[in-house]
């Protein structure tokens, strides 16, 4: 199964992703993790993307779509891999049509009043990488992660004027892919404006008449 999920900063794609990608035994590929991933290591892609990344700019397409390109080739996509923050408007959306054919593009309709309350209360594992939200997925202990006791820290991007922009970019250059997967009949709307379970199981719904 190849799928993609997409949605508004905040939205609930990468909780979801996850959680379809262990359900399903896909590869979860989220072009965020990629990306920060490599400023971590203060690679070269790193050090292009961290500006635009905590300004909350897309990276340029070019580097982005050849970098997917090369992810989905990777062994662990064989059976299939669901992509996670990809494509992100239309030229992304054209470049994958010409590189693979996927079977679904999942789409997580929520508020912008809703992401902005998520973003602002999301916190992540600074060693696994898990997600949390102070608000509605607490760890046991503050700050600390339940499954490898790594710390807990904000995303550089999770901050008021750069979740304006990624919510300002979202309206004007990802939603024009959403009529694009449905004219192609790809395009499932999910509400993701309901408890995560709730999210997944409708998801599971669909994702099981496949
Ligand atoms: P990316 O990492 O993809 O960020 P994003 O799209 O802004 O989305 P987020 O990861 O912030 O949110 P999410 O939808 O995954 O929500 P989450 O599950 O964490 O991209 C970051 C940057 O990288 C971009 O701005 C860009 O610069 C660059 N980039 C990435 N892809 C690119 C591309 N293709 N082209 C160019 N540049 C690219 O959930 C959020 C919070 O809410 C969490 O705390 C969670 O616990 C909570 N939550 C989730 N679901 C629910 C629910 N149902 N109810 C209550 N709380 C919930
Ligand atoms: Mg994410």
């Amino acid at each position: 199964m190849k799928l993609l999920i997409i949605g508004p900063a905040g939205s609930g794609k990468g909780t979801q992703a996850k959680k379809i990608a262990e359900k399903y035994n896909l590869a979860h590929i989220s072009t965020g993790d990629i990306f920060r991933e490599n400023i971590k290591n203060n690679t070269q892609l790193g050090k292009i993307a961290s500006k635009l990344i905590n300004d909350g700019k897309l990276v340029p397409d070019e580097i982005t779509n050849k970098m997917v390109e090369e992810r989905i080739k990777k062994d662990d996509c064989k059976n299939g891999y669901i992509l996670d923050g990809f494509p992100r408007n239309i030229i992304q959306a054209k470049y994958l049509s010409k590189i693979d054919d996927v079977d679904s593009a999942i789409e997580l309709k929520v508020s912008n009043k809703e992401t902005v309350k998520r973003l602002s209360s999301r916190r992540t594992c600074s060693n696994c990488k898990r997600g949390y939200n102070i608000i509605s997925l607490k760890p046991k202990i503050e700050g600390v992660c339940d499954d490898c006791s790594g710390t807990l820290i904000q995303r550089a991007d999770d901050k008021p004027v750069a979740i304006k922009k990624r919510l300002e970019i979202y309206t004007n250059e990802t939603k024009p892919i959403i009529e694009f997967y449905k004219q192609k009949n790809l395009l499932k709307e999910i509400s993701g404006e309901q408890e995560i379970n709730v999210v997944f199981e409708e998801i599971t719904l669909f994702l099981d008449t496949l």
